[in-house]
């Protein structure tokens, strides 16, 4: 890697989000067992690994093949001491995971969700709608269905509810329409990210489109979600999550939109009605101003926590 090619790469790599807040909540035993789920650029699965001792264990999953390679090659070194166990996989097995390394009960289990900033500006998988690339929008690159396929085969009407629910978009007909017209003119050829926006601002109306919000933000979020199957991933996850979880073991998720935060404070609380866990945030934590200025993506970002009983 040339000079400027390593700037580069520096540049795109992830800041880990509320990571003091994280490793407050997980408050780790040198010799417990960890699962981070989504490894990203191993932002937080470094530090945790800090405070293990060579007894503790920490399991890294990450359905992205790209984020295990960049953290293998990253830290060569800290992998050599056995006891960080990098995963390709969704967290949706986590049990499955956790089974096949021949371990049990779990003291922390961490989820950071979403993508990661080296995904969005480095991975030319269209997740950006600042960028021009082909809309692929797969987090993980074995699945079949990228999101320029899924406008495709979708209908106008299955697209507009996609759009509707996943995005939460209320000119979600005109831009499923919009699509769907674009195809047809175009001889269904692969769409990129700069022509989907394109699409999305010829059809919401002038005000939306000069908004202060990006018109194509909450489309691109509705096709990320379907792309990946992602709502359906967590709740499935957190569920399997707490049958490994030991008495004690803190379970934390930081989410980035409403669909997600809704999941996650509704499976906690009814968790916490079964009399499986405490919820130990009453008020989702979230950065500091002074985080938000120094790294937007975490804008939005909300912490909850639990405690199982
Ligand atoms: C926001 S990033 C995590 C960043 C990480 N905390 C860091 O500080 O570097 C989210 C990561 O989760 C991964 N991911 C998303 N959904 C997943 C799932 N269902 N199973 C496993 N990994 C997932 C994405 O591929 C991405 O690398």
């Amino acid at each position: 890697m040339n000079k400027k090619q390593a700037e580069t790469e520096q540049r795109v790599i992830h800041k880990p989000v509320l990571l003091k807040k994280i490793l407050e909540y997980l408050e780790i035993k040198p010799d417990g067992v960890y699962v981070d789920c989504t490894l990203g650029d191993g932002g937080y699965s470094i530090e945790i690994l800090r405070k293990l001792s060579p007894d503790g264990t920490l399991v890294s999953i990450d359905l992205d093949q790209d984020s295990i390679d960049f953290v293998t090659s990253r830290y060569k070194v800290k992998l050599k001491s056995g006891n960080w166990h990098l995963v390709k996989g969704n967290f949706r097995d986590i049990k499955e995971i956790i089974n096949d390394l021949k371990l049990k009960k779990v003291d922390g289990i961490v989820y950071d969700l979403g993508m990661s900033s080296r995904q969005i500006d480095n991975g030319l998988r269209g997740f950006s709608y600042l960028r021009n690339e082909v809309l692929d929008m797969r987090m993980d690159k074995s699945l079949g269905v990228r999101a320029t396929d899924l406008l495709k085969v979708a209908g106008a009407k299955q697209l507009e509810k996609i759009i509707q629910e996943y995005g939460e978009e209320r000119f979600a007909k005109r831009i499923a329409r919009g699509v769907k017209h674009w195809l047809n003119e175009n001889d269904y050829k692969d769409m990129t990210s700069g022509e989907l926006v394109e699409i999305i601002r010829k059809n919401v109306p002038a005000g939306y489109r000069k908004g202060s919000k990006h018109p194509a933000r909450r489309t691109f979020q509705a096709l990320r979600i379907a792309v990946n199957d992602e709502l359906l991933s967590l709740s499935q996850g957190l569920n399997s999550a707490l049958s490994l979880a030991k008495r004690g073991c803190t379970v934390v998720v930081v989410s980035y939109h409403s669909l997600e935060d809704r999941i996650v404070k509704n499976v906690f609380s009814e968790w916490e009605t079964k009399g499986e866990v405490e919820v130990i945030t009453r008020k989702p934590e979230v950065p500091e101003k002074t985080e938000i200025e120094s790294n937007p993506r975490a804008r939005s970002a909300k912490l909850r926590a639990v405690r199982k009983n």
